[in-house]
């Protein structure tokens, strides 16, 4: 592998000068802070939020360290790693010249961020059992290809990708891999951060959405080298993690068992919610998951999604979208929601 990271750094963002924030430009402590044009009398709630937050998120990075044993500098934290996936086509895709790579059926908002900044998304769908198409990828790959996108466990599918064509990837492949591990703690594999070291080109994200049920925080985190993450902060909005935010999640993060015994609750439930839809005549595959959600296919999604809708219960229909014919995506609810969807299933004729 011959891989440049400063040669794959747009030129317009190698070149930037980035905007220094008042809290960046001094952030230790001080009796009087005159320097960001604040409400220096409080705010309607507590007088902290009259303050902008931390912009380099020192305390919440430390926390994520220590959980996720690497350094607070190989973190970058998003608004949603969907920030997250637009800052990294941002640093790396030329508008109207370079392309990335994802492939289908995936989490949507690669493409769409491909798409809002002018960038080719060029698509190599998954082989059938939603595995990596390692010949269509290589052929696809050009010299302006700067991202190939990998989701392991995938959305919609629910699948491990297989840790081998991962790797073969990331052996070969001289631009940037981002590997989106939304779903990680629901999943047997193992994460590829420890692999950070060996591969300069892997990009790894995560966030707090799923296992750690702070969706509304809206935090997404980006692992990866230094000098990737430097790249990075160039470029990210000074403050893009509110302080509220901050706040709770910091306190969240020391619920790690607390966390962890809802992983595993969700996976019993995922498998009790598996053998309850095997009953159910509608239902003709239930794909294997390492998620938590399940890929189902039945007999008529539009008729049964729109059924379910009517009762009130909202599920993914994803009939559309390439190698998912006729399938719901469903995510794994409470026992009482698990419940309430079979029994409502039962229902459909
Ligand atoms: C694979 C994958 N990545 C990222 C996200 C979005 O995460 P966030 O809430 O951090 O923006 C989702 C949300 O469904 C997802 O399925």
């Amino acid at each position: 592998m011959n891989f440049d990271l400063n040669s794959l750094i747009r030129n317009n963002i190698r070149n930037l000068k980035p905007y220094s924030s008042a809290r960046s430009e001094f952030s230790g402590t001080a009796k009087v802070f005159l320097d960001a044009n604040e409400n220096s009398l409080g705010s309607p709630l507590t007088k902290w939020y009259n303050r902008y937050p931390d912009p380099q998120q020192i305390q919440l990075k430390e926390k994520l360290s220590f959980i996720k044993k690497i350094s607070p500098d190989e973190i970058l934290l998003g608004n949603g790693s969907d920030e997250c996936i637009d800052l990294l086509i941002r640093a790396f895709c030329e508008p109207k010249e370079d392309n990335i790579i994802i492939c289908p059926p995936t989490y949507g908002m690669y493409e769409v961020y491909g798409h809002i900044n002018n960038v080719e998304v060029k698509e190599v769908p998954l082989l059938p059992d939603f595995n990596l198409h390692l010949e269509a990828i290589e052929t696809a790959i050009d010299e302006h290809t700067k991202i190939i996108f990998l989701c392991s466990p995938n959305n919609p599918t629910g699948n491990n990708l297989n840790r081998e064509d991962i790797e073969m990837v990331l052996n070969n492949f001289n631009g940037m891999i981002v590997l989106d591990e939304a779903y990680i703690n629901f999943s047997r594999h193992r994460s590829f951060v420890p692999a950070l070291k060996d591969y300069p080109n892997l990009v790894i994200m995560q966030t707090l959405s799923k296992a750690w049920g702070l969706a509304a925080l809206r935090i997404g985190m980006i692992f990866a080298n230094q000098e990737v993450i430097n790249v990075l902060n160039k470029i990210k909005p000074p403050y893009n993690i509110n302080g509220a935010s901050q706040e709770l999640a910091i306190g969240a993060l020391d619920n790690l068992e607390e966390v962890n015994t809802m992983i595993r609750e969700t996976i019993e439930h995922r498998e009790e919610l598996v053998k309850a839809l095997q009953q159910i005549y509608i239902v003709e595959k239930i794909y294997p998951s390492d998620a938590n959600f399940l890929l189902v296919k039945v007999t008529r999604a539009n008729e049964i999604y729109a059924f379910l809708k009517e009762r009130g219960i909202i599920v993914r229909n994803r009939s559309n979208v390439i190698l998912c014919d006729e399938c719901l995506r469903i995510t794994v609810g409470t026992s009482g929601e698990n419940e309430e969807l079979v029994k409502a299933l039962k229902l459909f004729n």
